[in-house]
């Protein structure tokens, strides 16, 4: 199956255009979202296979990785790669170095999934941890046995998170160790650092839950700890404040994206990566805020992700909605986006039966034109 694409021949827009990111002058605007694929090993390796993937999708002016776990902990798929141990360094390099070899750049994506686990995922079969213990209702985890139930995570101890922030900061190290260009800090879709900036899942007394300023207390020090690392022109954050992906969801996001972005300012952080709308779903759900507000509050590019395409992005350049342009799915089944979305050329439709855990087939094999 293939669709035809809305613009014939993209001539008049700058998304082929180069464009600078922090230090890297990217060679156009279109960004390789980070999308799940599951073919990591057991220990959350990745290897050839993921090399491959990604150098054939190198002439995306930026690529940022899958979801990678900062810890065992942080795991909430199967199969889902991992950044804290030596061997994923080492599996990782594979991928970066054949993406270099292409001319491409790569974000390392940091991850910590929060409650969205399942104790089969997690180290010694524990509950995962989240801000307060309240479950996400109508999900389920990915395990290895198939589809479970979620559980009740445990609140974490306000003593534990100091050590979550460590892991993010060894996650940034050792991303860089492994030869990725920059990375992005995952703040949304209802994972961990989400689950504390909304207060659907947020139910601490302490400094981490309550006002606003708590509630968005451990994103900053994420911040600080891997700009520490990294500088702040080679890191991104993503966020999502209207979704309700994983059961999240916000009385009254606005106020509290806002105190973020103002507080993220002085870190200098390349971009903010912006999920509008439900994620993979509604751009512009009902009560939704004006998500413009929090690029026009952030001194940095504006990444702009959910359902694009080429004609949604050529008018969000004309209009200067966003600076950057994701296209997620699209990459998929098209090695070759980006050419053929300048050409006007067909793209092929992906299999959602070959998106998580399978092997070579519907991940390497997608032809280019
Ligand atoms: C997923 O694995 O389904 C997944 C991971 C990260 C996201 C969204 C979905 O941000």
């Amino acid at each position: 199956m293939s669709q035809p694409s809305a613009v014939a021949v993209a001539t008049d827009t700058d998304l082929f255009d180069p464009v600078r990111l922090g230090p890297y002058e990217l060679a156009n605007r279109i960004v390789m979202a980070p999308l799940t694929r599951s073919r990591a090993d057991d220990a959350g390796v990745p290897g050839e296979l993921q090399a491959t993937y990604y150098a054939q999708r190198a002439s995306a002016g930026l690529i940022i990785s899958e979801a990678t776990n900062i810890s065992p902990q942080g795991k909430g798929y199967i199969r889902t790669p991992g950044i804290w141990s030596k061997e994923q360094v080492e599996g990782w390099k594979l991928t970066t170095s054949a993406v270099h070899a292409k001319g491409g750049r790569i974000f390392l994506q940091l991850w910590h999934v929060g409650r969205v686990s399942h104790p089969d995922l997690q180290p010694g079969g524990a509950l995962p941890v989240a801000p307060s213990a309240v479950r996400a209702e109508h999900q389920q985890a990915y395990t290895y046995e198939g589809f479970k139930p979620m559980v009740t995570p445990r609140a974490l101890e306000m003593a534990e998170i100091s050590g979550i922030v460590a892991d993010y900061a060894r996650g940034a190290k050792n991303a860089m160790e492994a030869g990725f260009d920059g990375v992005e800090i995952h703040a949304a879709n209802g994972y961990l650092l989400q689950q504390f900036l909304s207060d659907k899942t947020n139910k601490r007394t302490d400094r981490y839950g309550g006002s606003i300023e708590n509630r968005t207390r451990i994103v900053v020090e994420v911040v600080a700890a891997v700009t520490k690392v990294w500088g702040g022109d080679r890191v991104g954050i993503r966020l999502s404040p209207l979704t309700k992906f994983a059961d999240i969801g916000d009385s009254n996001p606005e106020p509290v994206y806002l105190s973020l972005i103002e507080q993220l300012n002085p870190f200098k952080l390349a971009y903010i990566h912006v999920i509008e709308g439900d994620t993979g779903g509604e751009r512009h759900p009902p009560g939704a805020f004006d998500l413009q507000k929090l690029r026009r509050a952030f001194n940095g590019l504006c990444m702009a992700n959910n359902n694009y395409t080429l004609e949604l992005a050529i008018e969000a350049r004309a209009q200067n909605s966003a600076d950057l342009i994701c296209f997620g799915r699209p990459f998929i089944s098209n090695p070759d986006l980006v050419e053929r979305l300048r050409s006007g050329a067909p793209l092929a439709s992906p299999d959602p039966n070959t998106f998580y855990a399978g092997d070579a087939h519907g991940y390497i094999d997608y032809p280019r034109l």
